[in-house]
């Protein structure tokens, strides 16, 4: 039986240990913190376990409009952590059993490689050497920290700390308006907080499409948060018992006070102390250089998740370890980066999937793009939802779907659809001809396939 040794049981790290399982390798996953990792005990879960709270709290204000009378009165943000803290044990909890179910050993400790094949995992002063036929390295990532003054200040916070902030803070500066950034405005500003963006692009959503981008921000703004674009952060300095976040914009200083600031610059990976480059294995910067089938430039050792950058996201290191376990046990496997979904749970939610219209036209593909409105969709009148859009494009050659985005009520979901024609080669009639229930949400995302092509019903 062939023994594969793990470092790390986050998204990757635990999925590629039961995938390795499944295909009959002894299994050895060495964690030094918690199973589930990044996402589930400091990224992913609690963030929508909050997000949920701040949802509640934004449609508990909302009542009238659906002639239900109730007195709002205010959040209990003690209750909102516990209960974010019970989700993430849950959670955590069932990464566990699913470990010890598949007869798969954990040990608890941080994960050295001592050679290519070995790895020496250390815990509270004692260590173990753990020899093995094949190893994955899947360490993950930590926030990046801007090398600017004042970032250490109590009070700046990074998505780490902010999860576990003691109260709602009346006023908050976010830098940073990509999906941490964004989801933790949404939180803040649903919990009464002032919430005001700093970010260095000229649009929050900046990997987003652009039309979907301008949507939220109107959305955002709506909801009076304030944003300051083409921004670039100098510092933090402490001024009258508040933080005060220091750019640049246009050439112009400015600044923003508030009472706590959220860094959500980026995750870089967490290759450091790990033995890495001293095993041979070569890097890009911080990441670990690894192929589409996982593997390092050292043959036997594999690398998934946010250890090798790229797209820094839970369900891509699923399937990286999916890959890298495949490989590392005799199959053949390659990664296919076509059809990753982006999801981020805003509110609106935005879902996006292929490639943007910008990025076709800039590959010199030929585009025909089909949008359609929520505010046109049954349930969505029905459910009081107004924002929001689908848009889909399509090879205007072959009328194949090759991307899409939605942003809306449910759009982390409703995107599935296109990640899934875009996967399999679907084309635009297809989705136009496939029944959709009605009335769905999913109903927007026909209508602009039938719009690229200019045959929407309800347009
Ligand atoms: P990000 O890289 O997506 O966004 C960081 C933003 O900060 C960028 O828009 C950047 O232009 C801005 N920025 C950088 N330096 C700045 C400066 N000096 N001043 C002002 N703005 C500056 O990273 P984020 O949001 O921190 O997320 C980290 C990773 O976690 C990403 O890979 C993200 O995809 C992933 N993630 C995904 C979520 C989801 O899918 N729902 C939720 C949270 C994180």
């Amino acid at each position: 039986m062939a023994h594969i040794a793990i470092v790390g049981g986050g998204p990757a790290g635990y999925v590629a240990a039961i995938r390795a399982r499944q295909l009959g390798a002894e299994v050895t996953l060495i964690e030094m913190d918690a199973l589930g990792g990044t996402c589930t005990n400091r990224g992913c879960i609690p963030s929508k376990a909050m997000l949920r709270c701040a949802e509640v709290a934004r449609e508990a204000r909302e009542t009238d409009q659906f002639g239900v009378n109730v007195e709002f009165k205010g959040v209990d943000w003690a209750k909102v952590i516990q209960r974010k803290d019970q989700v993430v044990a849950q959670l955590r909890k069932g990464v566990e059993f699913l470990m010890k179910e598949r007869g798969i050993r954990v040990i608890q400790g941080k994960g050295r490689l001592v050679a290519p094949l070995v790895v020496e995992a250390e815990t509270e002063g004692k260590s173990e050497t753990v020899k093995a036929d094949r190893v994955l390295l899947a360490v993950g990532s930590v926030p990046a920290r801007l090398p600017l003054p004042g970032f250490d200040l109590p009070g700046v916070m990074n998505s780490d700390q902010i999860l576990n902030i003691e109260s709602i803070p009346e006023s908050i500066a976010i830098i940073g308006a990509g999906p941490i950034g964004l989801e933790f405005a949404d939180v803040f500003n649903s919990m009464g907080s002032k919430v005001t963006i700093v970010e260095l692009l000229p649009r929050m959503a900046p990997l987003e499409d652009e039309e979907i981008s301008t949507e939220l921000a109107r959305s955002f703004r709506r909801r009076r948060i304030d944003a300051f674009l083409n921004a670039k952060v100098l510092g933090v300095a402490e001024r009258d018992g508040k933080r005060v976040v220091q750019f640049e914009q246009d050439g112009k200083a400015q600044e923003v006070s508030a009472e706590v600031v959220l860094s959500a610059v980026g995750r870089s990976p967490n290759t450091e102390g790990v033995g890495i480059p001293e095993a041979g294995i070569e890097m890009n910067r911080r990441a670990i250089k690894a192929n589409a089938r996982m593997e390092t430039n050292v043959p036997g050792v594999y690398a998934a998740g946010d250890a090798i950058g790229g797209i820094l996201l839970a369900h891509v290191a699923f399937q990286e370890g999916k890959v890298a376990a495949a490989n590392a046990l005799g199959q053949s496997k390659e990664m296919d980066y076509r059809a990753i979904p982006s999801v981020t749970y805003t509110h609106p939610e935005i879902g996006s999937t292929g490639l943007s219209e910008a990025k076709a036209k800039e590959l010199g593909i030929d585009v025909k793009v089909g949008r359609f409105y929520f505010r046109a969709a049954g349930r969505a009148i029905a459910e009081g939802h107004r924002e929001g859009m689908a848009k889909i494009v399509v090879d205007a050659a072959t009328h194949k779907v090759i991307g899409g985005h939605v942003i809306g009520p449910r759009a982390t979901d409703l995107i599935h659809e296109v990640v899934l024609a875009v996967q399999m080669g679907l084309g635009a009639e297809d989705l136009g001809e496939m029944v959709h229930g009605h009335p769905t949400l999913s109903e927007p995302i026909k209508e602009a396939a039938e719009d690229a092509l200019g045959v929407a019903i309800h347009k």
